[in-house]
């Protein structure tokens, strides 16, 4: 069992480019469980193989570059759309953890808001039986990025039949009529630099999640909490430094209240 102690530590990451001060709770991280996963998950390639490959011809920083010109071209600096991706290891273990909770079935489906070049998507697939993975980005160049990604981890499993199916869709996940991520098994946020009008959109759409499923969010802990139960805490690694991750399970049946999309209020410079 991956157990995770809190030593109750606080600690301040502060970035140059998440222009954020980032707060958590030192806690030990096990990754040992991701490896036994591994072989429960067995694919003929090696999933670390694989994702490497996705991503080896892009420099590490294109994501982060790609974002900040792409941000340049908007009126107001949208401290939401700041960039910042997972690192994989330690994403790997996070949905390791969030199997041994009961998440992640087995022909489950993962959402990723706000998908960046794809990173969480293409980790979440090629290390988990999952029938789906799709990831939502609301920047042009970055979802062109991942559709590049998509092509190319299809391109390595092009003979494995059990392969999970990737998807990018350009939108943004406030709006579910761009993409309704509301049946997800598992959806992750990585949240860090929501502010309070993403915040409140993102939890008025999760409620429509079913009893059970998992959310996972970074830094600060936003969704209901009548309706969310807090599972674990941990300081992980992400590309700018430390983050607190979160692991939530609904405890409530779905229901539907009013969503107002995020995006609309974005002006082009
Ligand atoms: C911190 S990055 C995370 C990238 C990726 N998920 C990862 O963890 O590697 C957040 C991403 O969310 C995107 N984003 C923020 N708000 C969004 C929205 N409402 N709809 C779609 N994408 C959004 C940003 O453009 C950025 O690429």
């Amino acid at each position: 069992m991956n157990q995770s102690v809190v030593r109750n530590v606080e600690v301040a990451v502060v970035d140059e480019e998440l222009e954020a001060t980032v707060f958590g709770c030192l806690c030990a991280y096990d990754v040992g469980s991701w490896k036994e996963e591994q072989a429960v998950c067995a694919r003929p390639h090696d999933a670390a193989t694989v994702y490497d490959e996705v991503y080896r011809a892009w420099p590490s920083d294109l994501g982060k570059q790609l974002s900040k010109s792409a941000r340049a071209t908007f009126k107001t600096p949208l401290l939401p759309l700041v960039y910042g991706e997972i690192d994989f290891s330690s994403f790997s273990a996070t949905l390791s953890k969030v199997r041994t909770f009961g998440g992640l079935p087995v022909g489950g489906s993962f959402y990723d808001l706000g998908s960046g070049v794809g990173r969480p998507c293409v980790a979440a697939a090629v290390g988990f039986p999952l029938s789906k993975a799709v990831g939502i980005e609301y920047l042009v160049e970055l979802h062109r990025v991942s559709k590049e990604a998509q092509r190319r981890y299809e391109e390595f499993n092009a003979s494995v039949d059990d392969a999970t199916s990737i998807d990018f869709v350009r939108g943004d996940f406030t709006n579910l009529a761009d993409c309704d991520w509301t049946d997800g098994d598992v959806v992750f946020a990585n949240s860090t630099c929501f502010d309070t009008a993403m915040r409140v959109a993102v939890s008025a759409c999760a409620l429509r999640l079913r009893k059970g499923a998992f959310f996972v969010s970074s830094t600060r802990l936003f969704l209901p909490e009548h309706d969310f139960q807090t599972l674990s805490a941990d300081l992980v690694s992400m590309s700018w430094g430390q983050a607190t991750v979160f692991i939530q399970k609904k405890i409530t049946p779905p229901r539907q209240i009013p969503v107002t999309p995020v995006s609309p209020t974005w002006r082009p410079a």
